[in-house]
C-alpha cells in the first residue's frame, strides 16, 4: 500500500478489525460497548475503498483486545470481518469471525409478547440460521439489521 493510501495510522497495541462491512463501523463500536466515554482511542474508517469488498470499514481500537462473545456477534453484521492483534506494531494473529451456532444475552427479541420481553429473569437466546437469527424462545426470525436488536449497554 502505497502512502498516498494509508488513511487511518498504524497503531502501536490493540485490535485492528479489518474487512467490516461498509457502513457498519459504528455498530462495531456498539457491540464492543465504546463510546468515547472511557478515554479509548478509535480510529475509524468508513466506506474506504477495499480490493475484496468494494467498500469497507476499519475499526482500530487501542490496547484493546475482543472477547469470544464479541467477536460472535461481529460475525452477525460483519461475516468478512479480519480481527487483527497488534502488539509493539506489528500484527502478531489475525483470525476471521467465524458464525456461532447461538448467540446470549446480546440481542434482544423483537416479539413483545416473548417470554423474554416480559419481567422474567430470562436472558436472551438466538440461533444463528442460515438466513439470520431465530429467538430460541418465541422462533422469531430476525433477517435485516440485526443490529438494531443489540441489547448492549
Ligand atoms: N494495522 C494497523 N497497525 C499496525 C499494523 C497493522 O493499524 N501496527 C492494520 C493495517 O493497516 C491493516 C490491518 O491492520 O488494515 C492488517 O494489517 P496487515 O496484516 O499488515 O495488512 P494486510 O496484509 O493488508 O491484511 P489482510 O491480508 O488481512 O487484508
Ligand atoms: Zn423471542
Amino acid at each position: 500500500m502505497s502512502e498516498h493510501e494509508l488513511r487511518v495510522s498504524k497503531i502501536r497495541n490493540g485490535t485492528v478489525i479489518d474487512h467490516v462491512s461498509g457502513g457498519q463501523a459504528l455498530n462495531v463500536l456498539a457491540i464492543l460497548g465504546i463510546d468515547g466515554e472511557a478515554g479509548e482511542s478509535v480510529s475509524l474508517g468508513i466506506n474506504v475503498p477495499s480490493d475484496r469488498l468494494g467498500k469497507k470499514d476499519i475499526v482500530k481500537v487501542e490496547d484493546r483486545e475482543l472477547s469470544q462473545s464479541e467477536v460472535d456477534v461481529l460475525s452477525l453484521i460483519a461475516p468478512e470481518a479480519t480481527i487483527n492483534i497488534v502488539r509493539d506494531y506489528e500484527v502478531v494473529d489475525k483470525l476471521r469471525v467465524e458464525r456461532p451456532d447461538f448467540v446470549t444475552g446480546v440481542l434482544s427479541c423483537p416479539n413483545r409478547n416473548c417470554i423474554t420481553q416480559a419481567n422474567e429473569p430470562v436472558v436472551s437466546k438466538f440461533d444463528v440460521v442460515d438466513d439470520g437469527v431465530r429467538c430460541t424462545y418465541c422462533s422469531t426470525i430476525v433477517r435485516e439489521d440485526i443490529a438494531d436488536h443489540l441489547d448492549v449497554d
